[in-house]
């Protein structure tokens, strides 16, 4: 199997994935209390956003997803143009592969072409050097690294590694050694308080919790394995959601310091989840799944429409709440119910503070 197969492989799968989604999402758990005088004139919502040094146009952007192949060329381009476009930040997907097989790269520089002022962030796995770091990022002349931690991945991944044990130090040494902004997150198995805690301990500043619930590599890697009795299946939804991880992070102390900055993603179907994700207590928030499927299907045309789209309506959901930006979702009261609430309750956290909290504002 090589490495281009397997990027192939992730692309159609995930896109499959996209049709058939999971029914029920840790997003429906959480629900915003209507209060129908709020409203503010949506000309005064200014969705600007801050991310460590990094001033974001929206509170949300394409999350890392490929490289590496003609298709992936295709969709990174596609992303590039509508990045650009509506001022959306934008990730590639693991540029190891390009590191690997340099006759690869243009896969993933086709983006910095495309989108030559925007905010474009590198990705590479936890597990390579910062030597590596340092060359994905020179290559993207990137404005940040997305370092991705996937143990479940790996480990259903036929061809994936096994030790783990060096990640956490290694992540230390890129942070201490990179000149830009270093985003550490899952990819769909969420970040718990206490990952988030070792990761502020050794550095880290910025982490994105890419929770369960949404494309599920667990079930991709496992599509890719020959089936019978060479199984993974009981791992699909292994882990927690973006809920679960920024009421963990809140728990923690985590939302809202000032050297610390909480990213959420996994799932995100429409600007209503980016919304919650929000009020949850996340900066912004990542997508990839849901803008997949119109990269690869539709085009650059069409991206670019439904960037702009989530912008505006997001802008909108904002005016309906009184909410004039997006640090200020955390003012908005919301209901948890469901596998969400249980969360909260066993560890420890309470729930009944996010449902009124709007009066305190007032
Ligand atoms: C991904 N994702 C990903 N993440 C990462 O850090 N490096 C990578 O190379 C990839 N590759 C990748 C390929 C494809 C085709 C998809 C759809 C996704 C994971 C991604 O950033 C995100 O964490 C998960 O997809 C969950 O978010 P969604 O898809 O539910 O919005």
């Amino acid at each position: 199997m090589n490495v281009s197969s397997r990027k192939e492989d992730h692309i159609r799968l995930a896109a499959e994935q996209q049709e058939n989604p999971v029914p029920h999402r840790a997003y429906d758990d959480v629900s915003f209390i209507h209060h129908a005088l709020d409203g503010i004139d949506r000309t005064r919502v200014d969705l600007t956003t801050q991310v460590g040094p990094l001033t974001f146009a929206a509170p949300f952007y394409v999350n890392g997803m490929t490289g590496g192949t003609e298709t992936a060329m295709i969709i990174n381009r596609n992303l590039a143009i509508a990045a650009a476009e509506a001022q959306i930040p934008m990730a590639c997907g693991s540029v190891g592969i390009a590191l690997d097989y340099p006759e690869t790269a243009q896969s993933f520089t086709v983006i910095r072409e495309q989108n030559p002022n925007g905010i474009v962030f590198a990705n590479i796995g936890a597990g390579r050097t910062l030597d590596d770091a340092k060359r994905a990022v020179e290559l993207m002349q990137a404005d940040g690294l997305q370092l991705h931690v996937n143990a479940v991945q790996e480990t259903i991944m036929p061809e994936g590694d096994r030790d783990f044990s060096g990640w956490l130090s290694l992540i230390e040494e890129i942070v201490g050694g990179l000149d830009v902004p270093v985003i550490v997150k899952e990819v769909g198995a969420g970040l718990s308080a206490k990952t988030l805690l070792k990761l502020k301990d050794v550095g880290v500043s910025i982490a994105d919790v890419a929770g369960v619930g949404g494309t599920d590599f667990g079930k991709i890697e496992n599509n890719r394995r020959s089936g019978g009795h060479d199984d993974y299946s009981y791992l699909h939804g292994y882990g927690n959601s973006a809920v679960q991880c920024l009421l963990d992070a809140r728990s923690a102390g985590l939302l809202g310091a000032s050297d610390f900055t909480v990213l959420a993603s996994g799932g995100v179907r429409h600007p209503l989840d980016v919304a919650k994700n929000l009020a949850l207590g996340a900066r912004a928030v990542g997508v990839a799944g849901s803008f997949l499927k119109v990269a690869l299907h539709e085009g650059p045309d069409a991206m670019v429409e439904v960037l702009l789209a989530w912008k505006s309506r997001l802008g909108e959901m904002m005016a309906i709440m009184g909410v004039p930006a997006p640090d200020q979702m955390e003012y908005t009261d919301i209901l948890i119910r469901g596998e969400s609430r249980d969360f909260a309750e066993v560890r420890g956290i309470d729930l009944a503070g996010l449902a009124s909290r709007s009066q305190e504002k007032e």
